[in-house]
């Protein structure tokens, strides 16, 4: 296998977007190539992900982009996996370059819904769950999650203020990164008077609908040191599967692909969850970091809020999560998400992440999944 490096990594803003869909792909990939220091003809492959394409009237969007870079001729990948559809397909790109297919591939993620209003965008959504037992029967995500945050909260003894903590932990980071959607601190008390969205998750417990873009550049460690000092290495990838739907699992309080790519990527990687200096997990709602940061092996079973409460997740503390803000304060732009915290990790390790740069960080973990867990990639980086 060889090994697999990135050279660059772009983003638009996250949030509330003017341009269209195709506008914004081309605005992130443009800057990751730039960021990379190479020409669009050297790109070989490009992976797309994307989930409703159809709201923007495009959808085959992979051909889209590389025509509008100016190389039709390159193959891509258009990829869905519901929120998880950026991880999935940047496993993909990493996997086509580890096994010596390409040399240098693009990897884009993009999504833009907000123009249809929270109506149309919570109907679609729920198509992503196991429709039949859930969307269908009127259970959108925050519902879903609702439920295992209720689950949770009677299971660990944890509050509704430990969930609120992770929410202004997450707006804290936020507000230090300008491409963040809702930059904006909050307290505790804002949390739990926000309005109720589905019990006990509030307004501020819950993602955004985003728009948004982002872009990362991929290549083999030879093309990488022949190129540029400034690159990090891809050093584990783990994907996992869940029952699709919350009843089929055994507990509802953990998420099996978490845990099943999480293994994986160790194991690839030759690390302990002790070793990871930061993470960018996927917080949809304040309790699936909770339990997102067990499932990744970060806490024990139901010691996560305590952790939360000692302050271990913030940007100073001994494992940082989600410094860029997370899906909570950055955005959530389905497709886009999983290259977002790709890009967060480059930009983190190689330096350019400002105020809200882990001191002393080498390490980093992205966590992304699709729907209520039911698909799940990790991956693990390094700085050289
Ligand atoms: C929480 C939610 C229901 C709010 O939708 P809404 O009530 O229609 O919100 P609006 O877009 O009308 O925005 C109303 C206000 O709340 C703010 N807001 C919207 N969503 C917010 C959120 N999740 N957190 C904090 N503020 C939010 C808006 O900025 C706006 O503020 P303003 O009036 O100061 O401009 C919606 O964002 C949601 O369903 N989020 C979850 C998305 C999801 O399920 N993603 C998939 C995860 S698996």
């Amino acid at each position: 296998m060889e090994k697999v490096c990135i050279i660059g990594a772009g983003s638009t803003k996250y949030g509330k977007l003017a341009d269209s869909i195709t506008d914004i792909a081309l605005q992130a990939s443009v800057d990751a190539i730039e960021s990379a220091g190479i020409e669009p003809k050297q790109i070989q492959a490009g992976y797309i992900s994307n989930v409703f394409g159809i709201a923007d009237k495009q959808v085959h969007l992979g051909p889209v982009i590389m025509s509008n870079l100016g190389i039709p001729e390159v193959p891509s990948l258009s990829i869905e996996s519901a929120c998880g559809s950026g991880s999935i397909s940047f496993r993909e790109a990493f996997a086509n370059v580890a096994a010596g297919f390409y040399d240098v591939v693009l990897a884009t993620g993009v999504e833009k819904v907000t123009h249809t209003g929270t109506e149309w965008t919570t109907t679609y959504f729920s198509y992503c769950s196991d429709f039949f037992y859930e969307g269908g029967a009127g259970a959108s995500f925050p519902g879903l999650f609702a439920s295992m945050a209720r689950a949770y909260l009677a299971e660990y003894k944890a509050t509704e203020e430990d969930l609120a903590m992770v929410a202004v932990k997450n707006h804290d980071n936020g507000v230090l990164n300008p491409k963040a959607h809702l930059r904006k601190k909050i307290t505790v008390d804002d949390v739990l008077k926000s309005a109720v969205v589905a019990s006990p998750l509030k307004l501020y417990d819950c993602c955004p609908f985003s728009d948004g873009a982002s872009s990362v550049i991929l290549c083999s460690e030879k093309f990488a040191k022949a190129h540029t000092k400034n690159y990090i290495e891809v050093i584990g990838s783990g994907r996992g599967g869940s029952p699709a739907a919350l009843q089929g699992r055994a507990h509802i309080t953990e998420i099996p692909s978490t845990k099943i790519a999480a293994q994986a990527a160790y194991k690839m990687a030759g690390i302990t969850p002790k070793d990871v200096d930061f993470a960018e997990v996927h917080d949809c709602f304040t309790i699936a970091e909770l339990v997102d940061s067990e499932d990744l092996g970060f806490f024990e079973k139901g010691k996560a809020a305590q952790a939360v409460r000692e302050g271990r997740t913030k940007l100073n503390g001994d494992i940082p999560i989600n410094p860029s803000g997370g899906l909570k304060s950055k955005g959530h732009p389905i497709g886009a998400t999983g290259i977002g915290q790709v890009a967060e990790v480059f930009d983190q390790l190689t330096g350019k992440a400002g105020e809200r740069t882990v001191k002393d960080a080498q390490i980093g973990l992205t966590h992304n999944f699709g729907a209520t867990g039911a698909s799940c990639a990790v991956h693990i980086f390094k700085s050289v």
